[in-house]
């Protein structure tokens, strides 16, 4: 798998497409620009990680990537198709098939186990991955009738990980995944993330505030106010569990 996912980035086969996105926020006397002219292609089978100070329009670009949140310039293609000309109805169906978010604090449904939260994701597609197994993958294969508060923050995130994953999405997406997480378990969540990309060839874009993460990256794009400012590839990605922060 490792080699199919290699020869994938090698093919240079464009999954995603960014050309020119402005996007201006209007508060009435002062406008935001959160992203400004921003173009950037993403191979299919990447690991990406994205970093930038606080403000410099990160999560920004995430949500527009994941059809969260429009451009106010520009276009954005995804498998060759202008995702920014759909209407709301079919970005809802790209967000729904073909993209799974992680988020720092989870955003797990409270009243439902971690076997059920992934199940009402895989309910969203039509070739889900079965959820037992996915649980099972991230080593919670003892937890899946337990809800969300009787899971400690590690396992929440596996959950949600498992969730994602079980929608078996083109494009996986986390914005600071491991923020919430102590040393020991955001390690734990970057080898897995590594190793859903490595066996499912998933495209995934990490964002986060720890330079230390890019070292795992097959290549680290740098943000700074709304700008990309580097752009570049990691021809030897460290595993997760040798990066030290
Ligand atoms: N809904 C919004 N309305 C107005 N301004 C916004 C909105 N969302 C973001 N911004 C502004 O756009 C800029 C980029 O925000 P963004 O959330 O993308 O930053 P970030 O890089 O993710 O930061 P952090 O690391 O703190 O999460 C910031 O100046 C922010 O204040
Ligand atoms: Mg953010």
């Amino acid at each position: 798998m490792y080699v199919i996912r290699r020869l994938a980035i090698l093919s240079r086969e464009v999954l995603l497409s960014l050309e020119n996105i402005c996007k201006t926020y209007d508060m009435g006397e002062v406008k935001v620009e959160a992203l400004k002219d921003t173009s950037l292609d993403i191979y299919r089978g990447e690991l990406i990680v994205i970093l930038g100070p606080s403000g410099s329009g990160k999560t920004t670009l995430l949500n527009i990537v994941g059809g969260m949140d429009r451009p106010t310039a520009g276009k954005v293609f995804y498998q060759g198709k202008n995702i920014t000309e759909f209407r709301d109805r079919e970005l809802t169906l790209y967000r729904r098939r073909e993209v799974g978010f992680i988020f720092q604090l989870y955003n797990l449904m409270s009243s439902l186990t971690a076997r059920e939260n992934v199940e009402l994701a895989a309910e969203l597609v039509k070739k889900p991955l079965p959820a037992d197994q996915m649980l099972a993958s991230v080593g919670l294969e003892d937890r899946m009738d337990h809800f969300p508060s009787q899971l400690s923050g590690g396992e929440q995130q596996r959950v949600a990980i498992a969730r994602a994953v079980a929608k078996n999405p083109g494009l996986l997406l986390g914005d600071e995944p491991t923020g919430a997480l102590d040393y020991e378990t955001g390690i734990q969540i970057l080898a897995l993330l590594r190793e859903i990309n490595t066996s499912y060839g998933t495209t995934i874009i990490i964002i986060t505030h720890n330079i230390a993460i890019a070292e795992m990256a097959d290549r680290v794009v740098r943000l700074r106010s709304g700008e990309i400012v580097e752009d570049r590839e990691n021809s030897k990605p460290l595993p997760a569990e040798r990066i030290v922060w």
